[in-house]
C-alpha cells in the first residue's frame, strides 16, 4: 500500500479523499487545525515545519504522495499564508521523504478562481516566495469589496503558476516527481455551504462559476482525479492545472488558451 500525507484532511476534499483512499487500503496521515493524525497550524513557519516533521515521523520516513487540500476562501491576509506558503513551505519540507518513495506524486488544489481577476503584485510576491511581502500587499487589498475581492483569486493563480514553473526542475520532473493541480469549479463542501444555503448566494456564485454540465460538484469529483494524479499509473502528467469544473473554465476562457 502507499502512503499518503492529506492536508485539509478534516474537512470537504482533503477528507472525501482521505476516505477513498483508506478503503482502497491505501495508508493515510492527515494533517490538519485538529481532528485527524497531525495537529498543525499551516499559516505560520513553525507550524509548517512541525507539521511535516510530524508527518514523515508518522510515515515512517517515507511518503508516496501529498495532496495539500488545507485552504481558506476569506479575503484576509491568511488566506495567503494557508494556500500558498501552507503548501509550498510544507512540500519542501516533505520532498526528502518522497525521495523516499519509488513512485513519489503530488496533486494540488487550485481553482477556477484563479482565471478570475488577481492583485500580480500579490501573486508575484508569493511566486518570489517573500511571505512577509505578501502578506502585507494582502493586508492592504482587504477592505476591498468581497466580490471582487483579488486575494482568494491571487492565491489560486499563484498555485497554478507555481505548478508550471516547479515541475520541470531538477527538485520535481529531475526527481521523478509529477506535479500537478486540480482546478475545481462550485463544490459543495464546508466552505461554501452558507453561500449555497441562500438563492441569492446561489446565484451570484452560479453567475461567477457558470457548470454547465451537472452543476454543483461534490467532494468526491475531485478527490478521484487527484487519487489518479498521484497514483501509480500517472508516469507523465505534470506542470498542469486541470480543470474539473462542469466546464467553467470552457465557458470562461472560451478560444482564450
Ligand atoms: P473545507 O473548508 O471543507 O476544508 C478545508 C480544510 O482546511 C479545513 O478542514 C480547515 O480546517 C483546513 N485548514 C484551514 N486553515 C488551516 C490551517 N491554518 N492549518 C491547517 N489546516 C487548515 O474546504 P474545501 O472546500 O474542502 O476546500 C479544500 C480546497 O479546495 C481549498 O484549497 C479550497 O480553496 C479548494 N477549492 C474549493 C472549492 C469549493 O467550491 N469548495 C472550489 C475550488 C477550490
Amino acid at each position: 500500500s502507499r502512503t499518503y500525507v492529506i492536508t485539509g484532511a478534516a474537512s470537504g476534499i482533503g477528507k472525501v479523499t482521505a476516505e477513498i483512499l483508506r478503503e482502497r487500503g491505501e495508508t493515510v496521515i492527515g494533517v490538519d487545525l485538529k481532528g485527524v493524525e497531525v495537529a498543525g497550524d499551516l499559516s505560520s513557519h513553525e507550524g509548517r515545519r512541525a507539521a511535516a516533521g510530524e508527518a514523515v515521523q508518522l510515515a515512517g520516513g517515507t511518503v508516496d504522495a501529498v495532496i495539500p487540500c488545507a485552504g481558506l476562501s476569506v479575503m484576509k491576509p491568511v488566506t495567503v499564508a494557508v494556500n500558498f506558503f501552507g503548501m509550498a513551505e510544507f512540500l519542501e519540507a516533505l520532498l526528502p521523504a518522497l525521495g523516499r518513495s519509488e513512485a513519489p506524486r503530488v496533486a494540488l488544489v487550485s481553482s477556477m478562481a484563479s482565471l478570475q481577476p488577481v492583485s500580480t503584485a500579490l501573486v508575484d510576491a508569493m511566486l518570489a516566495g517573500d511571505e512577509e511581502q505578501a502578506l502585507s500587499i494582502a493586508g492592504s487589498l482587504a477592505d476591498a469589496s468581497p466580490e471582487s475581492n483579488p486575494i482568494y483569486p491571487s492565491s489560486k493563480r499563484a498555485i497554478s503558476r507555481w505548478v508550471r514553473r516547479e515541475a520541470p526542475t531538477t527538485a520535481w520532473g529531475g526527481a521523478g516527481i509529477p506535479l500537478n493541480a486540480v482546478a475545481p469549479g462550485t463544490v459543495v463542501t464546508p466552505m461554501t455551504k452558507d453561500l449555497l444555503a441562500s438563492e441569492q448566494g446561489r446565484a451570484m456564485t452560479d453567475a461567477y462559476v457558470p457548470m454547465p454540465l451537472n452543476s454543483h460538484q461534490g467532494a468526491e469529483s475531485i478527490a478521484h482525479l487527484l487519487i489518479w494524479l498521484t497514483s501509480v499509473e500517472n508516469t507523465h502528467c505534470t506542470g498542469q492545472t486541470i480543470y474539473c469544473d462542469g466546464g467553467a473554465d470552457a465557458v470562461l476562457r472560451g478560444d482564450d488558451v
